[in-house]
């Protein structure tokens, strides 16, 4: 994908707040720090449009990327992040149960997997919920570049069955150190949004 425009929009709380020009939106969900603003970032050929986060938990918004007056990115919050009080993990869990549930505009869900790890509890809940409400899905194992290419197959492995992923879902191997997969997470989400 040749990137031509890449703009960041907004940090919406409120879903009054969303863009109302109808584009199509594909979601970044995942653990805090798992690499969701980088993949963004890798993706649009951006060093660091989309920020890089140093204080893990603290934004608890829908930060939007507008790319190619085409898409629009939505970077969620990182969940599972320690300090964030029980409050504030509510808030969450329903401004994020809002958007995959009413927002039509939302045509394809990453979930964003390290490859290092078992998905966590937050991960397979999220997932279950994409499942229930019917929301296209692709599951992304990033951070390959951590480990050898001899493990890819194993860890892979253990994220499929812990998720117990729906066969029918697109699996993206990727690494924003590298750019592997970037290409093929594209053509997943051209297809996704019909273009
Ligand atoms: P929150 O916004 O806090 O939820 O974090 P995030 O999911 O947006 O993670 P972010 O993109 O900020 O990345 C977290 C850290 O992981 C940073 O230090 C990144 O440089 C690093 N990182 C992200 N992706 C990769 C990757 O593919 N390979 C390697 N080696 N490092 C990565
Ligand atoms: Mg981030």
């Amino acid at each position: 994908m040749k990137i031509t425009q890449a703009d960041f929009i907004i940090s919406a709380v409120q879903p009054h707040q969303y863009p109302d020009d109808a584009l199509p939106e594909v979601a970044l969900a995942g653990r805090s720090n798992v690499g969701k603003s980088s993949l963004i970032n890798k993706m649009i050929m951006r060093k660091n449009l989309a920020r890089t986060s140093s204080q893990p938990g603290k934004t608890q918004q829908l930060n939007y990327y507008r790319v190619n007056d085409m898409v629009y990115f939505v970077d969620f919050p990182g969940y599972g992040y320690a300090k964030v009080s029980k409050t504030q993990r509510e808030q969450f869990g329903q401004m994020i149960e809002t958007y995959i549930r009413d927002r039509e505009q939302l045509k394809l869900q990453l979930l964003i997997i390290d490859i290092r790890h078992a998905p966590s509890k937050d991960d397979v809940l999220m997932y279950h919920w994409l499942k229930h409400f019917n929301i296209p899905t692709c599951i992304v194992a990033t951070k390959a570049d951590k480990i050898p290419k001899s493990k890819w197959d194993k860890h892979l492995k253990v994220i499929k069955e812990t998720l117990e992923v729906d066969p029918r879902d697109h699996f993206v191997k990727f690494s924003s150190d590298t750019g592997l997969g970037r290409d093929e997470l594209w053509a997943v989400i051209t297809e996704a949004i019909g273009t």
